[in-house]
């Protein structure tokens, strides 16, 4: 043989095994690895994680996908306009503040925070945004009624004002007094706050206080807006004497929990993360292709993502990245995905392989990862310092999900310091 046929052959099968390396098997698909380098490097030590591979993840899920969002603002105000030791028929302390960033007043962040009173120590808190206002997770006619516009209509919202009728609308959600029995302060914020899901125009929200961001392609989407809204309600939670800054745990639905798992993957301040039927661009692994495709994701959506996203329509099971990579950062801290069986457009088994895919990092940090080799029987959770379940039933949370996320934050918020149990 020819001498330049023999290097020819050796070239071949030398990238062939390196491309085979750089990808990850996961549910019998080769997923891109997150243990390796974008240079092909493997990633071998904590110290290799964390000072080079996870920064240059969150690099690139920053500049392609989620946007860079600005950091914490340079002028943030919290005023406390209510504050209630008798709440809940004395159950709890309600508190609630108004957000202002970069001393602008036209975007207000409205947070409801319950703090059960019969906690004398620092309380450890849920953190969560939610779809219909504040108003609506509990009927306490203290709360605030929003008077602006509306995101959604119905329950109680009408023509997109909130009305009377949308004071406890969605208790169904917000299992409030369960969550204060079982000692934990619950802070919640109404996403249209923070950014109105507006397709189009950037005109309000948070996103409107940073012009000089909008015509660039890595503008900060919708998504990683909410994130940073949640970063600066963790911002308020440091402040409060009340709460247990280190011990806070970040929580979300669908939409809101794509940006609960952001939130927690770039802000190491969330101790916990619960990502609640995320599907597309959240937990789901884009190669599982069942489910959302980013193709969806960016036409119905297109405000979700930074404009660079749309690359990679149409790419779904030969990306050179996967939501994988995005769960691992949240490492070593725990982590909750959770599906429900009949939400398909969230694709509940390529959730579970979104979470078994993060789990070589969590072993490289010395945790027990998600102990599960195979997608599990539906209502039977899965708990290491990943966790994961498959309720029964459709797109929601209800109080079966809480029970599971108030047991994974009892078995990790009890101790300053996670350790697995
Ligand atoms: C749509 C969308 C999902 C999203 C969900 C929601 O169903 O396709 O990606 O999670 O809305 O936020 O309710």
């Amino acid at each position: 043989m020819k001498r330049s046929v023999l290097l020819f052959l050796i070239f071949i099968c030398a990238s062939g095994i390196r491309t085979y390396a750089q990808q990850q098997l996961i549910n019998g698909k080769l997923v891109p690895a997150v243990l390796r380098m974008k240079n092909g490097d493997s990633v071998t030590t904590i110290k290799q994680w964390e000072e080079k591979r996870r920064p240059e993840l969150i690099d690139f899920f920053r500049k392609e996908m989620y946007g860079q969002s600005p950091g914490k603002p340079t002028q943030l105000t919290f005023k406390v306009f209510d504050s209630d030791k008798k709440a809940l028929g004395g159950k709890a302390t309600r508190k609630q503040i108004a957000v202002y960033f970069e001393g602008n007043k036209d975007v207000e962040m409205g947070i409801l925070l319950y703090i059960p009173n019969q906690v004398k120590h620092k309380v450890p808190a849920f953190v969560s945004l939610n779809f219909f206002g504040n108003q609506s997770v509990h009927p306490d006619t203290s709360i605030k009624l929003p008077t602006g516009r509306m995101v959604l209509e119905g329950q109680g919202v009408v023509n997109h004002l909130a009305t009377a009728a949308s004071r406890g609308s969605d208790t169904a959600r917000w299992p409030i007094e369960m969550i204060l029995d079982k000692g934990y302060a619950i802070a919640t914020v109404y996403y249209g706050d923070i950014d109105p899901d507006n397709r189009t125009e950037i005109t309000t929200g948070v996103r409107s206080l940073y012009p000089d961001l909008q015509n660039r392609a890595d503008n900060f989407g919708t998504i990683a807006a909410w994130a940073w809204g949640l970063s600066r309600a963790m911002d308020y939670l440091e402040t409060d004497k009340r709460i247990d800054s280190k011990r806070i745990a970040v929580l979300g639905l669908s939409r809101l929990g794509k940006a609960a798992l952001w939130a927690g993957a770039t802000d190491e301040r969330f101790t916990l993360t619960i990502s609640n039927e995320s599907g597309a661009g959240g937990a789901k692994l884009f190669h599982s292709i069942a489910g959302e495709s980013i193709r969806k994701l960016c036409t119905k959506f297109p405000n979700w993502y930074c404009r660079n996203f749309n690359k990679y329509i149409d790419r779904d099971d030969v990306l050179p990245f996967d939501q994988h990579m995005v769960i691992s950062l949240v490492a070593p801290r725990p982590v909750y995905i959770a599906s429900a069986s009949e939400d398909l457009n969230s694709n509940p088994e390529g959730e579970f392989w979104g979470a078994k895919g993060a789990d070589p990092v969590y072993r490289l940090l010395n945790t027990n990862g998600l102990p599960a080799a195979s997608w599990p029987a539906i209502n039977t959770p899965i708990t290491g310092r990943i966790a994961y379940h498959n309720r029964s039933g459709k797109h929601d949370i209800t109080n079966y999900d809480w029970i599971q996320f108030l047991n994974f934050a009892d078995r990790y918020l009890k101790d300053q310091y996670p350790v697995d149990r």
